[in-house]
C-alpha cells in the first residue's frame, strides 16, 4: 500500500523542523512541493530550503506540482471551498498514481500543524473514498503560527485557568470580548481587530512569523490598532502578500479570585 506522511513544518523558520519531521522526510521515497502561483513563491522557497537542509537520503525523488484555485464566482463560500478540495484531491490522486509505486511513500511539507487550519488531511480522505488509489497516511505534528506568535511576544497563551478561543478574521466579533478572555485570530483578511471597540483590550499582532521578515507590535488595542493596519499594508505592498496572526486579550491571570 502506498503511504503518505503529513509533516508539520513549523511556520518559516526551518529550525522549527522536528527530528520526526526530518526522519519522516527521509522516509519517503518522493517529497511533494506546491508551487501555489507568484505570491506563495516565498513559502516554496521556505520548503525547498527545509529540503536542501535536512533531506540526505539521495535517492528522494522531487516532484512539484501546481495547486489548483479556488473559483469564487457564483457561488457560497462553502460550495466553492467544497469544488476546490474536490479538485485538490484529484490532483493529489494524480500524483500519486503517476509517481508512487504501490509500496512506496510520499511527503507533503504542510505548514505549521497540520491539524490547524489546514486541509490536507480532509483532501486525502477523499482519494480514500474515491478509491481509485489505496493509501494510508500518518501525521507529524508542527509549530503552529499561534506558538510562534506567542513565543515572539513572550507571552503564555491562555491567562491562568481560563479558555481561548481560535477564530477567523470574519468571526471574530462573535467571541470576543464576550465569549472568551483570549481569541486568536488567523486567516483575517479584512483586520477585524480594527472594528473592536474595547478600551481595556490588548493585541499580540504577528506577521512572516518565523522568517527573516518577521514583525511583530503589541500593545493596548486603541492605541496600536491605526499601526498595525499602516505596518500590515505596507509590508504587504512590499511583499506581494502577507500572512499575518493576532491575539487579543482582556483581563489579567487571577482577576476572577474570590
Ligand atoms: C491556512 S492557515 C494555516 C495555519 C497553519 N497550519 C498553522 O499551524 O499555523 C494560514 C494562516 O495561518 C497564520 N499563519 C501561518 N503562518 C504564519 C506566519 N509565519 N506568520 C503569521 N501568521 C501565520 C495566518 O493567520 C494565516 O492566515
Amino acid at each position: 500500500m502506498r503511504h503518505i506522511h503529513i509533516v508539520g513544518i513549523g511556520t518559516g523558520n526551518p529550525e522549527h523542523l522536528t527530528v520526526q519531521a526530518i526522519n519522516a522526510l527521509n522516509a519517503a521515497n518522493v517529497i511533494l512541493i506546491p508551487s501555489k502561483g507568484a505570491a506563495k513563491t516565498e513559502l516554496a522557497d521556505v520548503r525547498r530550503e527545509i529540503c536542501q537542509r535536512y533531506v540526505t537520503n539521495r535517492a528522494t525523488r522531487f516532484v512539484d506540482y501546481d495547486v489548483p484555485s479556488r473559483q469564487t464566482a457564483e457561488r457560497s463560500y462553502v460550495q466553492s471551498v467544497d469544488e476546490w478540495h474536490d479538485a485538490i484531491s484529484a490532483t493529489y490522486e494524480r500524483l500519486f498514481l503517476a509517481h508512487l509505486g504501490e509500496h512506496e511513500s510520499a511527503a507533503f511539507l504542510v505548514w505549521g500543524d497540520p491539524g490547524l487550519y489546514d486541509s490536507t488531511l480532509r483532501i486525502l480522505e477523499r482519494v480514500v473514498a474515491r478509491g481509485n488509489v489505496t493509501l494510508d497516511y500518518s501525521v507529524v505534528p508542527g509549530i503552529t503560527s499561534i506558538q510562534a506568535l506567542t513565543a515572539s511576544h513572550r507571552i503564555p497563551l491562555n491567562l491562568v485557568g481560563k479558555p481561548v478561543q481560535i477564530t477567523t478574521g470574519r468571526r471574530l466579533t462573535e467571541s470576543f470580548p464576550g465569549l472568551a478572555e483570549t481569541a486568536v485570530v488567523m486567516l483575517d483578511g479584512e483586520q477585524a481587530f480594527s472594528k473592536i471597540d474595547d478600551p481595556e483590550a490588548y493585541i499580540y499582532w504577528g506577521a512572516y512569523l518565523g522568517t527573516r521578515d518577521e514583525i511583530t507590535i503589541a500593545g493596548r488595542l486603541a492605541d496600536v490598532s491605526e499601526r498595525i493596519l499602516a505596518t500590515r499594508a505596507e509590508a504587504r505592498a512590499r511583499h506581494g502578500w502577507i500572512m499575518d496572526i493576532y491575539l487579543l486579550r482582556k483581563g489579567q491571570d487571577f482577576d476572577d479570585r474570590e
